[in-house]
């Protein structure tokens, strides 16, 4: 048995705006990827990352060795297929899914969803509490939406961590529509449970998040 990570990057970063992948952007000194190979291999003992297949090379560079680069696809869901087919995985073995946009998690989080998981759960999720004022999307007119209650609510992270069998079951299915690997696994019965997740696994999206992205980076690595 032997714990593995998928660390999806083929996304181009939309959002973020740069002139490269987002996954390529550096953060003091180095390149998004590489922060998140670097971490996630403190936990797992192969990982793949997926890359877009426009900058291959580019990012074989950035992992310099330390991870095998694969294709992604135009879904992150594809991307996620991609790299688990590159991992060859054993039913018993136990796979990250970590998106390297969320590359300063907390290692104590990660441990926790593969601890989780080696305990008889299916899969493991970190979530965190939301601390914005929620409410629905406005109506057609522009009338203020419903409130939410956020206590009820959680926002999900990164790695999603599962028993090899369940991450490949979850994504030779097809019909299933889901957003992340979890939900998918979820839909098909699986116990997937919740950990607590931690700030630091925000997700690099936008402009401004390159500017946390910077603060944290050294308090990371020194923890
Ligand atoms: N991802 C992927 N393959 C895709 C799309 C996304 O591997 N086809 C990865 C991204 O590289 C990222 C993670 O999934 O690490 C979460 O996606 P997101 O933050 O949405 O990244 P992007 O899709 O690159 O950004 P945007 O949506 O702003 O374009
Ligand atoms: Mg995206």
């Amino acid at each position: 048995m032997t714990t593995a990570a998928v660390v999806t990057a083929a996304g181009s970063g939309t959002r973020l705006g740069a002139d490269v992948p987002k996954a390529l952007v550096h953060i003091e000194g180095r390149a998004l990827v590489a922060w998140a190979v670097s971490r996630v291999l403190q936990i797992a003992d192969a990982v793949v990352v997926t890359a877009p297949a426009s900058h291959l090379d580019a990012f074989r560079e950035a992992v310099d060795g330390a991870a095998r680069v694969v294709a992604g696809g135009a879904t992150r869901q594809e991307s996620v297929a991609a790299g688990l087919t590159a991992l060859a995985l054993d039913d018993d073995d136990v796979v990250l899914i970590h998106d390297a946009a969320r590359a300063f998690q907390d290692l104590s989080v990660m441990a926790a969803t593969v601890r989780a998981v080696e305990a008889g759960a299916d899969g493991a999720v970190p979530v965190v509490p939301v601390t914005d004022t929620l409410v629905a999307a406005p109506a057609a007119d522009g009338g203020l939406g419903a409130p939410l209650d956020r206590a009820t609510l959680r926002a999900v992270q990164t790695p999603q961590t599962f028993r090899g069998r369940v991450a490949l079951d979850a994504h030779r299915s097809t019909g299933v529509d889901a957003t992340d690997d979890a939900s998918l696994a979820r839909e098909l019965g699986y116990r997937i449970v919740a950990v607590d997740g931690h700030e630091w696994g925000f997700k690099v999206t936008r402009p401004s998040d390159l500017i946390l992205a910077a603060a944290i980076a050294p308090q990371v690595e020194a923890s």
